[in-house]
């Protein structure tokens, strides 16, 4: 059976620990693996802009023996309509994995449908799992190991309804974390994903909590994280999106409350003045570009995974 890694609970809790292993021994040997030795073909597809997921899967793919394409989809016949299904009918016989940044969650899940090689995604407007296992790991490097994860509390303020706020209950959870969110109530996580998570967490022994109170979430975190509160696709209401969002801003006052060794997690791009001060993001807290690295580490142990596991 192929497998794909369309949202973050498509990996088991034994599979993400397997996965993220494998990701820190990456990071102390870089060619440790060569899956795609050949070279092999993966393709790359991007429907939104990036700048750390292009460059990671690109050196990546490349690290791992094989041959990545980037495919921009407005300069390909995906950006003219051709459909999903045959778009993926035609990509599965000449690659060996499939990496897709894209609007719809849907449409990914059509794409790995159709696929005969794993699909990734590289981020939806309702996921980003890769990007929380680089987080995840970079957790891991700072606090003792992959076997560390379980009890740890991880507060996300900000915009609680996006990829980001989804992926890190569905993946916090199966790493067995705390996992607190603080958003307005307007900009709450999908409840859909919410249950989802709580199932998750009682089985790993994590937990999710959702709130509006800021000095709730926030007090003795292990790790503090947030997002832009403007995400690709949401340009059009970039005017009514500050306000609500000035009380979950990170700061020096937020980081007070959390735990004295907290680290600080941004996946980048970040707005300093914004989501988080420059203060708290380039101050010894935050751990930010280890987490940019580790998106390196991370998918390179992700592709290797699925490609021994399809
Ligand atoms: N964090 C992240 O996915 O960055 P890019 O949008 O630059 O790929
Ligand atoms: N939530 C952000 C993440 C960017 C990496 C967005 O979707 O734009």
């Amino acid at each position: 059976m192929t497998r794909h890694f369309l949202a973050d609970a498509d990996l088991n809790p034994q599979e993400q620990a397997d996965v993220l292993n494998l990701a820190l021994n990456f990071a102390t040997n870089r060619h440790l693996h060569q899956p795609f030795a050949g070279p092999q073909g993966v393709a790359i597809i991007f429907d939104k802009p990036s700048t750390r997921t292009r460059v990671s899967f690109s050196v990546g793919v490349a690290e791992l023996g094989g041959y990545p394409l980037i495919i921009d989809s407005s300069g390909s016949q995906m950006g003219r309509g051709e459909p999903i299904s045959d778009t993926a009918q035609v990509l599965t016989r000449q690659v060996s994995a499939i990496v897709w940044r894209t609007f719809s969650q849907a449409g990914l899940e059509e794409m790995a449908h159709h696929s005969r090689v794993p699909v990734i995604n590289a981020l939806t407007d309702d996921y980003h799992p890769c990007q929380i296992l680089a987080d995840l790991m970079t957790v891991a490097q700072h606090r003792g190991g992959v076997e560390a994860l379980p009890g740890q509390t991880l507060t996300y303020l900000g915009d609680g309804a996006n990829n980001m706020a989804h992926s890190y209950l569905l993946g916090g959870a199966t790493a067995g974390m705390h996992v607190r969110i603080a958003a307005p109530e307007e900009f709450h996580p999908r409840p859909k994903i919410v249950a989802q998570a709580i199932h998750v967490a009682a089985r790993t022994g994590g937990s999710v909590t959702i709130t509006t109170d800021v000095a709730q979430a926030a007090q003795g975190a292990d790790v503090i994280a947030t997002d832009t509160w403007v995400s690709m696709g949401d340009e059009e209401s970039a005017h009514i999106r500050s306000r609500p969002f000035l009380p979950y801003q990170v700061n020096a006052e937020l980081m007070a409350l959390a735990a004295p060794d907290a680290i600080v997690l941004h996946c980048l791009p970040a707005y300093r003045g914004k989501e988080i001060t420059a203060e708290v993001i380039d101050g010894p807290q935050s751990v930010v570009f280890d987490e940019a690295e580790n998106r390196l580490h991370a998918q390179k142990a992700l592709l290797t995974w699925l490609v021994n596991n399809s």
